[in-house]
């Protein structure tokens, strides 16, 4: 009687076990409870019970998101399945953002192409207001055969963008050398597209082909293991998301990691504002001199 009931007892805990891995894997990620459409008219919309997103630009108008919450900090990932075809001229910017003139802003920016010819990745991180720190790259495999997880890593050490899981770039946290470092100020999660046709592809050179719009670019599984700042008390903020441990708090790049950022650098990158001694005759900004540990 005894052993019976410890076999029930444990059946039920398992099977309610089960239920909470179940329900947690069905539910993913939802952008009816996670974002919010900003602007479009339409042009963005939320399809499949909540599972993908899509934005659409056509000759009349672009469209954009928000995420409902802001983030102090998490590990922020999304998959992204950019325009295809001839995308030439449109930007797709995907990028966390604090408020105000002295802002914070880790950016990725997407920048279409000729069919055939390779997206160009674009990436900045502002601290207090300023920027000028790009940094850019072509990718390894086509962004808008399917899609693929662009990813932040962001915490007190340090910024990581990352692709699939290869890092592609890091802010590393150089206050100590006089560098400001985004640390006080909840980041809201945006995305957009729109036409940049003056600049975006090879510098201007190639308009957007109309006949070819819209051009949409997609997005799902959104994973948020981040610290959410809670609207009534400014300052405080819960940590939410998969697992109420924060491995993403202390996260840095070891050594294989540091290994794939090197391969990318030295075979993706297109554009360092770190090694253009014209742009800054006065000399390069110091993060660029600090040495890599
Ligand atoms: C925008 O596209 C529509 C449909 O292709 C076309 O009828 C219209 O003339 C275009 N408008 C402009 C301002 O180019
Ligand atoms: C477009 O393709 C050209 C030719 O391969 C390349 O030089 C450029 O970086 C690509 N991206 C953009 C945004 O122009």
């Amino acid at each position: 009687m005894g052993s019976l009931s410890y076999f029930k007892v444990t059946k039920i805990v398992f099977f309610f076990l089960l239920l909470i891995i179940i329900s947690r894997v069905a539910y993913g990620s939802n952008y009816y409870e996670d974002f919010d459409i900003t602007w479009g008219e339409g042009r963005g919309k939320i399809v499949n019970n909540g599972e993908l997103l899509t934005l659409s630009l056509d000759n009349y108008s672009g469209s954009g998101f928000q995420s409902k919450k802001e983030y102090l900090f998490g590990r922020i990932d999304m998959q992204l399945k950019l325009v295809p075809g001839n995308s030439a001229g449109t930007v797709t910017a995907y990028y966390m953002s604090s408020q105000g003139s002295t802002h914070d802003e880790i950016d990725f920016e997407f920048l279409g192409n000729l069919s055939g010819e390779p997206y160009t990745i674009h990436t900045n991180v502002y601290t207090q207001g300023k920027g000028e720190r790009e940094q850019q790259f072509h990718l390894w495999f086509d962004p808008t055969a399917d899609f693929h997880t662009f990813s932040v890593l962001w915490n007190p050490q340090t910024i990581v963008f990352s692709v699939d899981g290869t890092p592609i770039r890091e802010f590393k946290n150089l206050e100590k050398i006089g560098v400001p470092f985004p640390k006080t100020q909840a980041m809201r999660l945006y995305s957009s597209i729109w036409n940049a046709d003056q600049w975006a592809t090879r510098g201007g050179l190639i308009k957007t082909d109309w006949t070819r719009a819209p051009f949409t670019a997609s997005y799902r599984n959104f994973n948020a293991d981040a610290c959410t700042k809670s609207s009534s008390r400014a300052s405080s903020c819960t940590f939410a998301g998969k697992s109420n441990r924060t491995p993403w708090l202390s996260q840095e790049l070891d050594p294989p990691l540091r290994k794939r950022l090197k391969w990318v650098q030295n075979n993706y990158m297109i554009y360092n504002y770190c090694t253009d001694t014209k742009r800054f005759p006065q000399g390069l900004p110091p993060e660029c001199n600090a040495k890599v540990t």
